[in-house]
């Protein structure tokens, strides 16, 4: 893994940044690029063993790592969280709030009571809790939340309207909690279009990925971590409430 250059302006050392959904695809990168510019990152998602690999790798830069498993739609464990990243770091300054699923139904008359409340309960509810939850530590340091939403809640595809609703609904949060917790805290959105992750491999083969945009082409992981780290910085110090879109210019 590249050791990068610290720029004074984006030097994270001695933060503390919780990542959900860190073991994977966007979150990965996230919590990899913190990890870079400094900061001990606690990695977060559903399977152990997939958080501790990406423990390894930050630990390989010299960087302090934990990894806390939780499933983030199941407000019960979410404590554990924010408990186990105070005890290892004794402080939390960015949560991004990245963890999410897009599960495929037929059709809206075929989506299940489980499957929407499963979709919105991993997508909005548990990242509104967590928020919530990290607020009073965050509001210490003057520490901010970033959730990854998707331009899907623009422009719902048919193969996935809950999915849409959802980060719509974390949308609306992110500004209704920036009203909330500021000025203390702030609390912005990346509005994420089209990435190469694990995620698009669930994607149905009509899907339309590959929707006429300015770049023509999908993102890379690597391509969302300048825009969290700018938006977790104090050079975002007025930025709050905000919906940065990163979509490569998806025309809707
Ligand atoms: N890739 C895209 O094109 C795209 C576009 C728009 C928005 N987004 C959003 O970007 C975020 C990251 O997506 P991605 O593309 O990186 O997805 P991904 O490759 O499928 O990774 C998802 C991550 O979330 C974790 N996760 C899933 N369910 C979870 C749960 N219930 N509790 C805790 N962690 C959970 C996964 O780990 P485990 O399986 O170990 O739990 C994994 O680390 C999501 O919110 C997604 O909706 C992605």
């Amino acid at each position: 893994m590249e050791q990068v250059a610290l720029d004074p302006a984006f030097d994270f050392t001695g933060k503390a940044v919780i990542v959900t959904g860190g073991s994977r695809g966007l979150g990965r990168a996230i919590a990899l690029g913190f990890a870079q510019r400094g900061a001990d990152v606690v990695v977060s998602s559903r399977r152990a063993e997939a958080c501790a690999e990406v423990v390894a790798e930050i630990e390989a830069l010299g960087r302090r790592a934990l990894a806390i498993p939780c499933h983030v739609g199941e407000w019960d464990g979410l404590e554990a969280l924010i408990d186990g990243t105070l005890a290892a770091f004794g402080r939390i300054d960015v949560l991004v709030n990245n963890a999410g699923i897009a599960p495929v139904a037929e059709s809206s008359l075929a989506t299940s009571e489980a499957l929407f409340d499963k979709t919105f309960a991993v997508n909005a509810k548990g990242p509104f809790r967590l928020s919530a939850l990290a607020r009073p530590h965050l509001a210490k340091v003057g520490g901010s939340i970033i959730n990854v939403t998707s331009i899907g809640s623009l422009r719902p595809d048919p193969a996935y309207p809950v999915y849409a609703a959802a980060k719509g609904a974390m949308n609306i949060l992110t500004r209704g909690q920036a009203m909330e917790f500021g000025p203390e805290v702030r609390v912005n959105a990346i509005m994420a279009g089209p990435f190469w992750t694990d995620i698009a491999k669930s994607w149905r083969e009509d899907y339309d990925a590959n929707a006429p945009s300015a770049m023509h082409r999908m993102g890379r992981p690597e391509e969302i971590v300048t825009t969290a780290l700018y938006l977790a910085s104090p050079q975002s110090s007025y930025t709050t409430g905000t919906i940065v879109r990163l979509d490569g210019g998806v025309i809707l």
